[in-house]
């Protein structure tokens, strides 16, 4: 798809993929309305950016139904033909040590407000002559992986719904791209995180590398987009012969274990 000129909505704006992307996009000519909880930090981010690239920033909760109204009437103001759906958020530790509230919270944050953001914005977008939604999902969202039981839940739902919608609109002027990053070095991922994947050997991409994967994808109008290997290799392999991968992991378990559990047991 070409992306000079066009309007794109990127919620998560202000964490460190979107504000990798927000300045790949603005250099790609891309106008933005920036969506994030604070305005602080989204005035922060439209400051580093060329003048004349952000339309609007929309400060919000986008578990919030209002919110989300809110976002499309900037949207359908700006006249964009781009929704990227990126923010989201992380509990790494045991499920059974976890609260309840912030079980419903990843699942709304990562799943729920996405899906209502998007249909929300779709009529807009069936409207104009070429538009796509961008997912940003997870290694996590193809290979169920210990510690992250309800993120790999969210991303697995994401994955899901991003195929079953791009199949539903494959007749129509809106292009759905699923882009599945693995561990990437933001403050997402607490000291815990970075620490196993140190111990394991598991690499960590720089947001950049991310941002880039991500503009890359949506001017090839590209359906899935895995990024980094050996996990493109792991997630296919789960899909195959998930046995295998059990196998694989759950000789890592007491290793991810040591970092999962809450520090205060
Ligand atoms: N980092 C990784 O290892 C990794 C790997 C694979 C996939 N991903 C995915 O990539 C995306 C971006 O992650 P990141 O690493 O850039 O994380 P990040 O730095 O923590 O950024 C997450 C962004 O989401 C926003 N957000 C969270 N909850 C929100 C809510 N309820 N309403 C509105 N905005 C909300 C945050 O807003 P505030 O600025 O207001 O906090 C923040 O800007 C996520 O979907 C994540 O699952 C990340």
């Amino acid at each position: 798809m070409r992306l000079e000129g066009a309007t794109c909505i990127l919620t998560g704006a202000a964490g460190g993929i979107g504000s990798a992307l927000a300045k790949n996009l603005a250099a790609a000519g891309v106008r933005l309305i920036l969506a994030g909880r604070h305005s602080e930090t989204l005035e922060g981010l439209s400051a580093d950016l060329s003048p004349g690239s952000i339309l609007e920033s929309c400060a919000g909760d986008l578990t919030d139904g209002l919110v989300q109204e809110s976002l499309c009437h900037a949207a359908r103001r700006g006249g964009a033909t781009i929704l990227i759906n990126l923010c989201g958020c992380n509990a790494f530790g045991l499920l059974q040590e976890q609260d309840p509230e912030d079980v419903q919270r990843l699942i709304t944050t990562n799943l729920t407000a996405p899906i209502q953001l998007t249909q929300k914005l779709l009529p807009h977008l069936l409207e104009q002559p070429v538009a796509m939604i961008v997912n940003v999902g997870s290694t996590f969202g193809a290979l169920g992986y210990p510690g992250y039981a309800v993120y790999s839940a969210s991303k697995f739902g994401l994955r899901g719904f991003s195929e079953a919608l791009a199949r539903e609109l494959a007749d129509g002027p809106v292009n759905v791209v699923y882009v599945s990053p693995r561990a990437t070095r933001t403050s997402m991922n607490p000291a815990a995180v970075s620490a196993l994947n140190a111990e394991l050997g598991n690499a960590e991409d720089e947001p950049e590398i991310v941002a880039a994967a991500i503009v890359s994808a949506m001017r090839r109008r590209a359906r899935r987009t895995g990024i980094g290997w050996p996990e493109k290799f792991f997630s296919g392999l789960n899909q195959l012969v998930p046995a295998v991968v059990d196998r694989a992991l759950s000789r890592q378990l007491p290793t991810i274990k040591r970092f999962a559990v809450k520090q205060s047991q």
